[in-house]
């Protein structure tokens, strides 16, 4: 049984994630999304929030669980029995910090891989920080995140008034 890792910290998840998901539980027996610490970023959702949000937009896919974890990636991966990390590449920005983060990743633990895939290029411009730029000035968002992670979204802002 091929059990993959898809982490990050999925504030909110969009498209571009969702499309990395459903492929890559074609590939692999189960995918883990794991929503995990990025010590670089303050969060709009909180770690329950982006879970249940994540559930609710993978819920059709039925090899594919959603859990929470504090700590190391590659302890989590241990855990969890996996030694597949999986990673979508937008475009040659991403390389240089995900190369960073893989090879620290091979270096703490030399029997995990990480995976690689290209976003499709439709979602090459989307990340989880332009989606909540465009939806804090009220710019349309529909075609960045699923119905119900713009709801979500826009009850944040509603309720966070003067951010
Ligand atoms: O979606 P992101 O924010 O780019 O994901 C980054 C994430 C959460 C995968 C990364 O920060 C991470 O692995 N955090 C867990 C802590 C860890 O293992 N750090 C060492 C490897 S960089």
């Amino acid at each position: 049984m091929r059990i993959a890792v898809y982490p990050g910290s999925f504030d909110p998840i969009t498209y571009g994630h969702l499309d990395i998901v459903s492929r890559g539980a074609k590939i692999f027996d189960r995918v883990i999304v794991a929503v995990l610490h990025n010590s670089k970023k303050q969060p709009l959702f909180t770690v329950e929030e982006r879970l249940e949000l994540i559930r609710q937009v993978t819920g059709d896919i039925p090899n594919v669980e959603v859990e929470g974890y504090d700590g190391l990636l590659i302890h989590y991966l241990q855990q969890r029995q996996s030694n597949v990390i999986i990673k979508g590449l937008r475009a040659v920005t991403d390389f240089e910090y995900e190369m960073q983060m893989a090879s620290i990743n091979r270096k703490l633990a030399e029997d995990i891989e990480t995976f690689f895939m290209m976003t499709n290029n439709q979602y090459s411009f989307l990340s989880s920080s332009i989606v909540k730029e465009v939806a804090r000035y009220d710019g349309q968002i529909s075609d960045f995140v699923p119905p119900v992670v713009e709801k979500a979204i826009r009850e944040k802002f509603a309720g966070n008034q003067g951010k």
